[in-house]
This record gives C-alpha cells, sequence and structure tokens, in this order.
C-alpha cells in the first residue's frame, strides 16, 4: 500500500524526518520510499494507522491510487466504485484557483457516477496533488490533528511559560525519539510538561523530571487538566539513572544558555553529564530526540551517542536550534 504524507513545509527536512520516524517507531515493514519537497510517499507493507495517527508535521495523509499523467488519474479515478457514498475531492498545491476547479470538477463528474458530492462533510475526501511532473491522485486517509495541536499550545495552558515547545515540534521530537506506542519514554528537562504531554497523548508511559520543583508540580498539574498519566518527580539529570529503571527513548529540550537556568552550571558541562546519563537510561539502539542551541552542543552530544540526523530551525538571527537524533551504538 503506497502511502504519501502530505508535508507541512514549515521545514525543508523536518517534516520527512517525522514523518519516517513515526513510521520506523511503529515497526512499519517499507518497501520503498520516494519524495518531492512537499510529499513523501511510502510504500508500506501493511497499512500503517498507528504509525499515520502519530505525525505532527503534515496535513493529511493519503492512500494512493494513481501517480503519474493527467490521463493515468483519469483512467485511476473511472475505477472507483463510491458504493453511493457522498464524497469531496479537493486539488491542492501550484494550481490557480481556476486550475483547482477544473481539476476538481473533471475528477467529481467520473466519481460522481457512483457518488454522491457533498462539500461540507463527506464521507470520502479524495486529493489531486502535483507530484514532480505529474500528479498524485489519493484518498485521505487520516487528516492531522493540527487544530488540536494548536488548541494545546503553551499560552492556553494552566502553566506555561516562553520556554514551552510548540505541541507539534514537542509530537515531532517525540517521533525522532522512535519510541513505539507503550514504550517508555523520558524527558528529564521537563518544564512545562510539553513533551510529555505529546508522549502520553500518544500511549507511552512517559517520565517527567525537572531540578526545579515549580516546573515539575506545574507539568503534573498540565498532565492532569488533560486527564493525561506520567511519573513525574524533582531531580538533576545527573541523578535520573538511579532514580527510574532503564527507558526505550529520551525526548528533550535541555536549558540553551542566557536566558533558561542551569542553576550557575557551564553549559557544557550540563550537557555532558546530561548525554552521559542518557547513555546510561538507554538499551543498544535506543534513541535520544534532543533539541540542541549549537554545533559545538552536538560535539559534546557526539562524545557519548552517534548522530543520527540533525535538523536546524532558526528561531531569530542569534538563536537556531536543531533538532537531533542521537543513538546508541554498541560501545
Ligand atoms: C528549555 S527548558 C525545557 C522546556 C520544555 N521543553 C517545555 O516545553 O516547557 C529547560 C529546563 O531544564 C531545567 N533544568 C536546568 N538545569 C537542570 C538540571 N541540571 N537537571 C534537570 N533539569 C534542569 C530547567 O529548570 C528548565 O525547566
Amino acid at each position: 500500500m503506497r502511502v504519501a504524507f502530505e508535508l507541512s513545509l514549515e521545514h525543508p527536512t523536518l517534516p520527512r524526518a517525522d514523518a519516517l520516524a513515526a513510521i520506523e517507531a511503529e515497526g512499519v515493514a517499507v518497501r520503498g520510499v520516494s519524495f518531492t519537497p512537499e510529499i513523501l510517499i511510502v510504500d508500506a507493507v501493511r497499512p500503517p494507522k498507528r504509525a499515520l495517527e502519530r505525525v505532527a508535521l503534515s496535513r493529511y495523509v493519503d492512500r494512493v491510487l494513481a501517480l503519474g499523467p493527467w490521463p493515468s488519474i483519469l483512467r485511476a479515478t473511472a475505477r472507483i466504485d463510491a458504493h453511493r457514498e457522498t464524497f469531496r475531492v479537493r486539488a491542492h498545491g501550484p494550481f490557480t484557483a481556476e486550475e483547482k476547479r477544473v481539476l476538481e470538477r473533471r475528477v467529481g463528474a467520473v466519481i460522481g457516477r457512483t457518488g454522491r458530492v457533498d462539500l461540507d462533510a463527506p464521507e470520502r475526501e479524495f486529493r489531486l496533488l502535483r507530484y514532480g511532473d505529474g500528479f498524485l491522485f489519493g484518498e485521505v486517509l487520516y487528516e492531522v490533528e493540527r487544530s488540536a495541536m494548536e488548541a494545546r499550545k503553551v499560552a492556553r495552558r494552566p502553566f506555561s511559560m516562553p520556554i514551552s515547545l510548540h505541541p507539534k515540534l514537542a509530537r515531532a521530537l517525540v517521533n525522532l525519539s522512535r519510541c513505539p506506542r507503550g514504550g517508555r519514554i523520558l524527558d528529564p528537562f521537563c518544564g512545562t510538561g510539553g513533551i510529555a504531554i505529546e508522549a502520553a497523548r500518544l500511549g507511552m508511559r512517559a517520565f517527567a523530571s525537572d531540578l526545579v520543583e515549580k516546573m515539575v508540580r506545574g507539568t503534573a498539574s498540565v498532565l492532569d487538566h488533560y486527564g493525561l498519566q506520567a511519573e513525574t518527580f524533582v531531580a538533576d539529570v545527573g541523578d535520573v539513572p538511579r532514580r527510574i529503571p532503564n527507558v526505550d527513548a529520551i525526548a528533550t529540550d535541555p536549558p540553551y544558555g542566557r536566558a533558561a537556568s542551569t542553576r550557575g552550571e557551564r553549559i557544557g558541562s550540563l550537557y555532558r553529564r546530561a548525554f552521559a546519563a542518557f547513555r546510561d537510561l538507554l538499551p543498544r539502539g535506543g534513541f535520544a530526540a534532543v533539541v540542541l542551541p549549537s554545533e559545538e552542543a552536538i560535539r559534546i552530544g557526539e562524545e557519548f551517542l552517534r548522530l543520527e540526523e540533525a535538523h536546524t530551525l532558526r528561531v531569530h538571527r542569534t538563536l537556531a536550534r536543531t533538532f537531533c537524533a542521537f543513538v546508541r551504538g554498541s560501545r
């Protein structure tokens, strides 16, 4: 089954990495992968339902019905039996409004032989996209809950601070950690709890700790507000391996310097202690997804774990944050 992720284009590589990591985390067997800057196509052996439900940085995930020049799209359209169900066709991509209307009408007219158009609440939704020089024709399998993630935005939670990660980035980080559903995941710099919230929502067993008691209490209250479960405790990152058993994965956003508090410790020393703890806590092959502020910080991570991928997001002129995935090797 070929599945197309309509990438959110918020970053050149992170949305694709988010989808691929979700697929890997759920153990989906994949025959092949291809992509354009806008769309990632994964040829999966079985329908990857659980992986689709965790992606953060895509808009829709579609079952691919046809891929190629316009005549092959029309031929595929003619094979669809809508079984009298209601449907909608949406063209999306670098088309003018007029081109979109024409494409939607032509495909809609063919499917309309066996189904009924409903633009507001259709039972089935078809997508027509640009793919390279041709088109992709697909049926929506999953619409990513972008508005729900927006609603969980920090400012609307009972406890929040400017340091909080946006829920969609927190979820992408959880995906980069490759933690499977039901797996044990740790955020030892939990701050306002955004990463633990997304992990718990995805059905993981979350552990969240922080050096500052107010943060831990805040995280516990936010989890409670959403009716989610996680184990929260106050700890310096270096003590976490003595406090909990091993975890399957780590997803975390450590202090990045000036604004964030380290209680006077130099940032390099804190990162060395943190990565040593991550190596102790992870099994071989386990991932730590970490947001880091500099190349220097990444090099420190590489003293302890192997860097698998890195995606840099520029926040403003002097602040860049790199979403890294490290893996514990056999050392
Ligand atoms: C950038 S913030 C985390 C933000 C978090 N991702 C969120 O969405 O709110 C870093 C956190 O690390 C905590 N911290 C600083 N030094 C620490 C240490 N040695 N051990 C554990 N936590 C520490 C700070 O209290 C702060 O809450």
